[in-house]
């Protein structure tokens, strides 16, 4: 009770935000808070601090007053956030303030483009922006920790929650995870407009069986080691201040009771020192596993992983205490998660600025600059995968449009998946955006043509089909067509709805959903040149339409500007610029499928002896890295600094690339190294450097590369230590995986490896 007054900051009840006032304070200075503030704790106030609940409106104030709670998640109404902070503060024995946590992830009120996306843009500079430009509004709101970035790596397209990371690959993965970490917090947690990120879902958690979401993950080292964990470990060098830890079984240890994930690896190896949250009721599913005998049992084994939050279960508040008692585990244990909580709290500023200016909250939300922002993200995510003829851009002396499909004239839709804090509202649709973009130009008709609904797929779809396999009239169908037959160009926008990725959304198929497919034929049967934008979260199986669709422009979930920015694009006020983040397969049946897989045994003389499909080709249907523009590139001129490199050394490259065609437009150089032998066998490419550079008509630039020895090393399971090798080394530069630019160095021996 000693330093109560100490506690009580000054003036708190009139106290209105003014963070930027706030002096940074020294992390040694923290500590000694920290410490003296948990001195004066009881145990079931420190229980509290580990304790988070989902907000809702039904509960009491009591739990707060008594201190016995560290945090709320899904409570975003500032005034509300405001009380409950008031009643923290104002009438808990130690005036500890909440963490508010909530799913920002990508936008709060504007909407910016998903995940994959942003990644599909190749510019991180854009992907910090945004992800700050989520932070400023919601810590306006209240908000103070964001449960992002999500940096699962994924190779399968089944998977729903693809859409949130950045792919497959660990360097771009990491390159993402570092921009999305320094977006949210700001060059220090505790930055005014900002909030604590939380990198997502320690780890694995990308690969489950089948791409069934939630299911269990089985990744040998060498896959955890230099693809899984390298996102993760990015963001703990980028000062992330929380870790998630995730749902499900990893080699069949429960990733939020997994010792060796969140002791060996993330506080030992990485020496990361801030919090780790559980996934929503993971410690307490420590028993759904068959892992933990019961929830006492569940909290016991979550603490010893060094889980410092658990989220909604309450299974730390119910059963620590018991576990205290008995003398299972000790005070000491305790402080030792309850500290990083604290320490948070007061490197976010929340004991001296614990509130939040309410008119304020709303003025922030109203911001033309983020608008722009979100259009211009928007148009470079967007991936070109097919312009057969040139047919884009269009003329906007065009007179007359189809706009058809049932993702042309929704809003909600266009969002993505964890957008529960935007304004469907202010979305602008496909639709409205090619019609503001015409103006009274030309005549745009529109025809949803299908419906398009999450529901199981029928081998014979009954709405569309008879028994026998016949077409069942279909009058909407019918209806788009004949807009199509009248237009001189149609637009068909099809693909996927909000909810058909994202958690609890893994498919089995990657068709495109309901009668879709039917409807691009019969589109494209009428001879109309015909422009397929696809909104999805995910690669669909559009192997008929890449040979029969003219132009095909990949625009994922692309936010609360997504239909500007498409229209931007179609017309060409915008030059297309982003590239795959992910290997496009051809059928369900390739995956999982990615460019850095390793090579396979040879046998020239029969072909057969190798890794291949004899039913399909073995390449996929695009690849990483690839997207058209509506210029063209070439490369010449791979220079490297010295055709050796000693172990400790670096090199430099330079490349000369040339806008070969008649329009501005923006490429993403990209280099990928192979290592040709050593103690383990090595993918056939790894993407170790990019840039996305703009190009006038005609101009060549040099771009510069450099790489350390240090980028080429990997996790051997030979010496199971990272090590760079002596080797031969090919190196290619170009616009894709597939670059075909070589050059050549060695890595030389120098006996300390
Ligand atoms: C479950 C999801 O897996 C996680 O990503 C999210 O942050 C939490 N729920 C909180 O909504």
């Amino acid at each position: 009770m000693c330093c109560v007054a100490f506690l009580m900051p000054a003036g708190l009840v009139a106290q209105q935000a003014s963070l930027s006032s706030a002096p940074p304070v020294s992390s040694v200075a923290i500590d000694k808070k920290v410490d003296e503030l948990l001195r004066q704790m009881t145990l079931d106030e420190k229980i509290g601090q580990m304790s988070q609940l989902f907000w809702d409106k039904t509960l009491t104030d009591d739990r707060i007053k008594r201190g016995e709670l560290g945090s709320y998640l899904f409570l975003t109404d500032p005034h509300e956030i405001n009380r409950v902070q008031h009643v923290a503060v104002e009438q808990s024995r130690l005036h500890i303030p909440l963490l508010i946590g909530f799913d920002v992830i990508h936008g709060f009120h504007i909407i910016f483009p998903v995940g994959l996306a942003q990644a599909a843009s190749w510019d991180p500079e854009l992907v910090e922006e945004i992800q700050s430009a989520a932070a400023e509004e919601a810590a306006a709101n209240g908000i103070n920790w964001a449960f992002a970035p999500m940096v699962d790596i994924a190779r399968d397209a089944r998977w729903g929650r693809i859409v949130e990371g950045s792919g497959e690959d660990p360097y771009l993965g990491s390159i993402m995870a570092a921009a999305r970490v320094r977006g949210f917090q700001g060059p220090a947690i505790g930055t005014p407009g900002h909030l604590i990120a939380c990198a997502k879902h320690f780890a694995g958690y990308g690969s489950p069986d089948g791409g069934r979401d939630y299911d269990s993950v089985y990744l040998p080292d060498v896959l955890l080691q230099n693809v899984y964990l390298r996102p993760f470990h990015a963001a703990v060098d980028a000062g992330v201040g929380c870790i998630m830890s995730g749902y499900m079984d990893i080699n069949d240890v429960p990733a939020s009771g997994n010792r060796f994930l969140l002791q060996d690896v993330l506080r030992k190896e990485w020496a990361y020192k801030n919090f780790v949250v559980s996934d929503a009721w993971a410690v307490y599913n420590l028993t759904a596993h068959g892992y933990a005998r019961d929830p006492e049992d569940a909290a016991y084994r979550g603490l010893l992983a060094g889980v410092n939050m658990d989220m909604g279960s309450d299974v730390y508040l119910n059963n620590l205490p018991k576990l205290v008692a008995n003398g299972k585990v000790s005070d000491v244990q305790i402080d030792d998660l309850v500290r990083p909580l604290l320490k948070a709290k007061f490197e976010l500023g929340l004991f001296d600025h614990p509130y939040i200016d309410e008119a304020l909250a709303k003025s922030e939300l109203a911001s033309p600059k983020r608008l722009q922002l979100a259009r211009t993200a928007a148009a470079r995510s967007a991936v070109l995968l097919r312009n057969e003829g040139g047919l884009l851009p269009l003329s906007q002396n065009t007179a007359s449009i189809a706009v058809v499909g049932p993702l042309a004239n929704v809003k909600k839709e266009l969002q993505g998946s964890w957008s529960f804090t935007g304004a469907p509202e202010q979305v602008v649709t496909i639709l409205d955006g090619i019609r503001n973009a015409l103006g009274s130009k030309g005549r745009v008709t529109y025809e949803p043509g299908v419906e398009l609904k999450r529901e199981l797929q029928a081998t014979v779809n009954p709405d569309t089909m008879d028994p026998d396999g016949n077409r069942k009239s279909d009058e909407e169908l019918e209806k788009a067509v004949e807009a199509a037959k009248q237009a001189d160009v149609v637009i068909a926008v099809l693909g996927e709805k909000d909810d058909m990725s994202g958690e609890y959304a893994s498919r089995s198929s990657l068709a495109l959903p309901g009668k879709q497919d039917l409807l691009l034929r019969e589109l494209v049967a009428t001879g109309k040149p015909v422009v397929l934008v696809l909104v999805s979260g995910r690669p669909l199986n559009i192997t008929w339409a890449s040979a029969h669709v003219p132009s095909i422009l990949q625009v994922w979930f692309p936010g609360t500007q997504g239909g500007n920015a498409v229209a931007d694009l179609l017309f060409g006020v915008t030059n297309p610029g982003g590239k795959l983040p992910i290997t496009w397969p051809r059928n369900v049946g390739q995956i999982p499928v990615y460019y850095n897989h390793n090579l396979t045994q040879v046998h020239e003389d029969s072909p057969k002896f190798a890794s291949y499909y004899w039913d399909t080709s073995q390449a996929p249907l695009y690849r990483f890295g690839y997207g058209l523009s509506y210029t063209t590139f070439s490369y010449s001129k791979l220079n490297l600094s010295t055709p050796k490199m000693t172990i400790k050394g670096s090199l430099n490259f330079s490349v000369d690339v040339t806008n070969t065609g008649k329009r501005s437009g923006d490429e993403v150089v990209q280099l990928y190294t192979h290592q040709q032998w050593g103690s383990a066998s090595r993918p056939v490419r790894e993407l170790k450097a990019f840039r996305r550079i703009p190009l006038a008509p005609g101009e060549t630039q040099t771009v510069h590369f450099t790489l350390t020895a240090s980028d080429l090393k990997f996790w051997s399971p030979e010496t199971r230590a990272w090590a760079t090798e002596p080797s031969t080394y090919d190196v290619w530069v170009g616009g894709s995986s597939a670059a075909t630019l070589h050059g050549q160095f060695e890595i030389e021996s120098s006996g300390n490896r």
